[in-house]
């Protein structure tokens, strides 16, 4: 049997942080380029292609099918295997965006050097915090005019509110890049633009005062590279690593995605830097990565990713242990053992089946609707994994029946759609309504799209006036009874019968807080 600790030891786990278009996708390619995975590159590439379909059913279809296809990327580097997890983004941006990030066990965030810091990234940050995800940096696009970078790192850190150290600094930007230098070691990357799928070395030098530095750049252009490296030093943070384990520093990097450059100093800082997974804790211990014991928590559902099967894929991460292939596992939530000799990983086009699977892994299990988002799988003991939130929907939409006869099938539908958790339901205290609630708007039509084919109901879905969804906990009974009867008309049920406040405005939830000092609004629930 595989030696579990030094299985886990080799495992990084993470995925990428961005608002769309600062360059994730290119970063994802280039990453398996260099991770030698070159045939997936094109993978990520269709997809992006596929982003722009419309979004009749046969497309929604193809372009989910897709994205599972690179939902996991496994790809080795160096004496490590790196786990990249795929973030939805676009349209295409869910819950399961967020949940990702409950899998993962460090981020990164990817920057473009004319935006700054965008407001996916605030929100997708929001979510790190909650576990301490320790967090690199990459700024991309220095081949193009952007921002000082001094001050997109003062915005990092006033925005986002983490320290950053720069590893790597630009020498010029756009048409004047020549470099980066790495701040740790002087070595200086010279600037060659290399599109494509090769993988360019560039030339480095070593040392500020290296003739060959002079002669790159010119003696004027040293002098002034040292002044500001100086002046960088003193006004930024040094390097420490134990802070940024704790998530309160995120070393920071420049490059050029789409030119491969900076990219080899990100992934090797990556592999070196970046933690191998942690102890996790569930509701009733911690449990440690080494444990001898498989255990694992399924952050994410897949559905209907193959219109000739109607499968659905639950994607789970293993915590502790290994699995094999054959092996027993227990599903713990409906307490039942079932054999697993089909868990799936998914390499380019291709479903390949995996042998075993370590702490840090992703396998899919075939899940015929017993599965939910959440579920904990163990060798026996009863855990129960913490930590997949359900998240505040940010979009709200009614949906209205076209043949009101289908009401029973439509609740049942809806009720069965949120359970894989892509969408929330809320129902209103005060009328029958279904409330639909997603962070991203292409669940809307997800749902409707499903709910036509596999529950056979005609509905579509209209704006409702609902800003957000506060999850309410009161320990006060008497205080819960007035709020109830005082907040009666925007107060409703979720799919789990927990009342939840529907605020129409910011300025009504802001008001409601302040009215109910003892109300607790919660952004988040806990499943
Ligand atoms: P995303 O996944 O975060 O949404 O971003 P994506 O990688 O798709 O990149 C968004 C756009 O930015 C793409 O251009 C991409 O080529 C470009 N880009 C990525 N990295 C760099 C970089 O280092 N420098 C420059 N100049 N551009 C970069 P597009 O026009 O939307 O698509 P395409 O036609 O180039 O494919």
């Amino acid at each position: 049997m595989a030696d579990i600790a030094a299985e886990l030891g080799k495992r990084r786990t993470f995925a990428i942080i961005s608002h769309p278009d600062a360059g994730k996708t290119t970063l994802t390619e280039k990453l398996l380029l260099f991770g030698g995975a070159i045939q997936l590159a094109g993978t990520v590439k269709g997809r992006k292609a596929a982003r722009h379909a419309t979004s009749d059913w046969m497309e929604m279809e193809k372009e989910r099918g897709i994205s599972v296809t690179s939902s996991v990327m496994q790809f080795p580097y160096r004496e490590r295997i790196v786990n990249l997890l795929d973030t939805p983004g676009h349209e295409d941006f869910s819950e399961d965006t967020y949940r990702t990030l409950t899998a993962v066990d460090s981020a990164l965030m990817v920057i473009d050097v004319a935006k700054g810091v965008e407001a996916r990234t605030i929100k997708l940050m929001e979510v790190c915090r909650m576990r301490d995800t320790p967090i690199l940096t990459f700024v991309n696009k220095l081949d193009r005019e952007g921002r000082d970078p001094i001050e997109i790192l003062d915005e990092i850190e006033s925005v986002l509110g983490i320290a950053c150290s720069p590893v790597t600094w630009p020498i010029g930007m756009g048409k004047r890049l020549k470099g980066v230098i790495d701040l740790r070691t002087e070595t200086t990357h010279l600037f060659s633009a290399s599109h494509g799928d090769h993988v360019l070395e560039g030339e480095t030098i070593h040392g500020l005062d290296s003739p060959a530095l002079q002669e790159a750049l010119g003696e004027h252009e040293v002098e002034k590279l040292k002044e500001e490296i100086e002046l960088v030093r003193g006004a930024s943070h040094e390097l420490d690593l134990d802070a940024y384990l704790r998530g309160e520093q995120t070393p920071v990097f420049f490059g050029s995605a789409i030119n491969n450059f900076g990219v080899r100093e990100l992934l090797d800082a990556f592999v070196e830097y970046a933690p191998p997974p942690q102890p996790r804790s569930t509701l009733q211990r911690m449990v440690d990565p080494a444990e001898s014991k498989f255990t694992g928590f399924v952050f994410k559902i897949q559905a209907n990713m193959d219109p000739a099967h109607r499968d659905r894929i639950a994607f789970l991460r293993v915590c502790s242990g290994s699995y094999r292939k054959g092996m027993k596992m227990k599903h713990v939530r409906i307490n039942k053992t079932v054999q697993v000799s089909n868990a799936i990983t998914f390499q380019a086009d291709a479903r390949r089946q995996v042998e075993e699977a370590f702490p840090g892994d992703i396998i899919g299990l075939h899940n015929h609707g017993t599965i939910q988002i959440g579920d904990t799988f163990s060798e026996g003991e009863d855990l129960k994994y913490e930590g997949v939130p359900y998240f505040a929907p940010e979009l709200f939409r009614r949906v209205v029946l076209k043949d009101p006869l289908k009401m029973k099938a439509l609740q049942k539908g809806v009720l069965q759609l949120c359970e894989e958790g892509a969408t929330q339901v809320f129902r209103p205290l005060r009328n029958n309504d279904l409330i639909l609630g997603a962070v991203g708007v292409l669940q809307f039509e997800v749902a409707a799209a499903r709910l036509k084919s596999e529950y056979g109901v005609e509905a579509v879905v209209e704006p409702i006036n609902v800003y957000t969804a506060r999850w309410v906990q009161c320990d006060d009974e008497a205080v819960l009874k007035r709020f109830k009867i005082k907040a009666h008309d925007n107060l409703a049920l979720d799919g789990d019968d927990q009342l939840v406040y529907l605020a129409p405005t910011r300025v009504n939830l802001n008001l409601t807080e302040e009215r109910w000092p003892e109300v607790k609004f919660l952004a988040t629930r806990e499943l």
